[in-house]
């Protein structure tokens, strides 16, 4: 279990960043993603895992590339569902192992309709999960009408830690300390939607300045103008305790770079 969480959590720092890709198995082929192998493998020297599901893995990752995996095993409903968020398992313990993964990420949905499922799924995968010796990380779901503040993300980190998580990766809100505090697992954030680059640093950095370990991002890094000079800049936050507007400028450096070479 700890050689597998110091393959996720960096012991050099205890931070990381987490490139995720998982997002087609409720989306289906999302921008950025629909050839997803192109968009990846140039990401993954600045990654210090990649998150995805057990289809992209086998379909897009080689075999000998050196980067630890988080399995994505929930699911079960995609983003055409009015019951998106009633997700069950997807993978067994079994082929997690085969596929070599340092962890597994299972969401759930603390707050809606489908919560007692899912928290009940989750605990058979932490079950599962901690015979083997294999971190489990709770993707705290909010659904599209639920509050996302602090009281909010503080009562589904804490169940989810309860119920047995290793990680809790949740979304950064104001007051983000208060999630912290009372989580005494490492914490990452998810960038959500698509934002500008300056806002999804700064979000980067100010839950990092809260206590969060690190950072479990998808849209903002492959769906940036510069996705490498993107996942540059998110690690010079985490790793490298840069300021938003340092990493901003970095960011343009690097992408200007880039762009004139070409
Ligand atoms: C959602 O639950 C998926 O697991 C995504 O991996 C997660 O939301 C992080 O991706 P993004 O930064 O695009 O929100």
């Amino acid at each position: 279990m700890k050689n597998r969480l110091s393959r996720i959590i960096k012991p050099k720092d205890g931070r990381t960043v987490m490139l995720a890709v998982d997002h087609g198995y409720f989306m289906g082929p999302t921008t950025g993603l629909e050839q997803l192998d192109k968009m990846v493998l140039p990401l993954l020297p600045h990654a210090d895992t990649l998150m995805l599901t057990r289809g992209a893995l086998r379909n897009y990752i080689p075999a000998d590339t050196d980067v630890p995996i988080v399995l994505r095993v929930s699911g079960g409903t995609s983003i055409l569902n009015d019951e998106l968020l009633h997700e069950g398992i997807t993978v067994s313990m079994e082929d997690a192992v085969r596929l070599n993964v340092a962890g597994v990420a299972f969401s759930i949905m603390v707050g809606a309709k489908y919560e007692r499922d899912t928290l009940l799924a989750f605990t058979e995968v932490v079950d599962e999960a901690q015979s083997l010796g294999i971190p489990v990380i709770a993707v705290t779901a909010v659904g599209k009408d639920m509050a996302r503040d602090a009281k909010y993300m503080a009562l589904a980190s804490r169940i989810a830690v309860e119920l047995g998580a290793n990680i809790v990766k949740t979304y950064y809100v104001d007051g983000f300390e208060k999630v912290v505090e009372s989580c005494p697992v490492p914490v990452v954030i998810a960038g959500g939607k698509k934002t500008d680059e300056i806002t999804a640093l700064t979000t980067a950095y100010n839950a990092i300045q809260a206590g969060a370990v690190g950072v479990d991002m998808g849209r903002n890094i492959f769906q940036a103008h510069d996705p490498v000079a993107m996942i540059q800049a998110i690690n010079a936050i985490v790793h490298g305790n840069q300021k938003p507007d340092e990493a901003y400028q970095m960011l343009n450096r690097s992408q200007n770079a880039r762009y004139s070479r070409r």
